[in-house]
C-alpha cells in the first residue's frame, strides 16, 4: 500500500486510542486529530456556561460561542484558552458522551476535523472516524481490549493524576460510556467497514505500535 494519508484509529474508552494515534503521529510524522478532545472541550465549555445538556437547543446555541483548537504539541484551546487539564477528567469524559449524542454538535465537529485535515497527513482517533468523519481513510484501526483491561488503564492513569477514584467507579464509567457511544442513533461507534481490529489486551503499547507501524509499511 502506498502511504495513507488518513488514517482512523476507532475504539472504546480507554483502549489507548489517543496515545497509539500520538505516537504514530510523532513517528510517522502525520498530524493528530484527537477527535475525543473536541466534545470533551464542547461538554467543558457547556458545564461551565452552565447549559442543561439534556436540552439540545441549549446546547446548540452554547456552540455557537465556541472556538476550538487542536495545537501541534497536543494541547487545547477553547477559545484561546488552554483547557487541556481540565477536559481531561472522568467527568470530561461523561459531559463529552452526553453532548456527542446530537447530531448537530457531531456535524459542527466533523466540519471542524474536516477542515483542520485539508492538504495534511492525518492520524484521527475517535467513534466514528472511518464510518462518518473519513470513511474514505486508507487506513482504519478498530483498537480494543477487554472493559476490566481498559478500566485498569485508566485507573492508574487517573490515579496518577491525582484523582480520588476506586477502580469500581472507573470499571463501571467505562461500561457506562461504551453503551451510550454504542447506542447512539447518529454515527454511534462500531467497526469501520475494512478496518482491521487490533486487540491491546494483554499487549505493551510497543507490541500494538508495530503492528500499526507493519500496517502503514506494507
Ligand atoms: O476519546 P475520549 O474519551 O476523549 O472521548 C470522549 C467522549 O466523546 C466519548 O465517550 C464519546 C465522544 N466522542 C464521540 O462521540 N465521537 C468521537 N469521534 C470522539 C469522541
Amino acid at each position: 500500500m502506498k502511504e495513507p494519508k488518513i488514517i482512523t484509529i476507532d475504539g472504546p474508552a480507554g483502549a489507548g486510542k489517543s496515545t497509539v494515534a500520538k505516537e504514530i503521529a510523532k513517528r510517522f510524522g502525520y498530524v493528530h486529530l484527537d477527535s475525543g478532545a473536541l466534545y470533551r472541550a464542547i461538554g467543558y465549555f457547556c458545564k461551565l456556561k452552565g447549559v442543561n445538556l439534556t436540552k439540545k437547543e441549549e446546547v446548540l446555541g452554547a456552540i455557537k460561542n465556541i472556538n476550538v483548537e487542536l495545537l501541534p504539541n497536543g494541547r487545547v484551546l477553547l477559545n484561546g484558552k488552554d483547557v487541556t487539564k481540565e477536559i481531561r477528567t472522568p467527568e470530561g469524559g461523561v459531559l463529552a458522551s452526553q453532548v456527542a449524542q446530537f447530531p448537530e454538535v457531531r456535524e459542527f465537529v466533523v466540519k471542524l476535523l474536516r477542515e483542520m485535515a485539508v492538504g495534511k497527513k492525518i492520524v484521527i482517533d475517535g467513534r466514528d472516524a472511518g464510518t462518518y468523519i473519513f470513511p474514505e481513510a486508507d487506513l482504519k484501526i478498530y483498537l480494543t481490549a477487554f472493559p476490566e483491561e481498559r478500566a485498569r488503564r485508566r485507573y492508574k492513569e487517573l490515579k496518577e493524576k491525582g484523582f480520588n477514584v476506586t477502580f469500581e467507579e472507573v470499571l463501571k464509567e467505562v461500561i457506562e460510556r461504551d453503551k451510550k457511544d454504542e447506542s447512539r442513533e447518529f454515527a454511534p461507534l462500531k467497526v469501520p467497514e475494512g478496518a482491521v481490529i487490533v486487540d491491546t489486551t494483554g499487549k505493551s503499547l510497543e507490541e500494538v505500535l508495530k503492528t500499526i507501524s507493519n500496517l502503514i509499511n506494507n
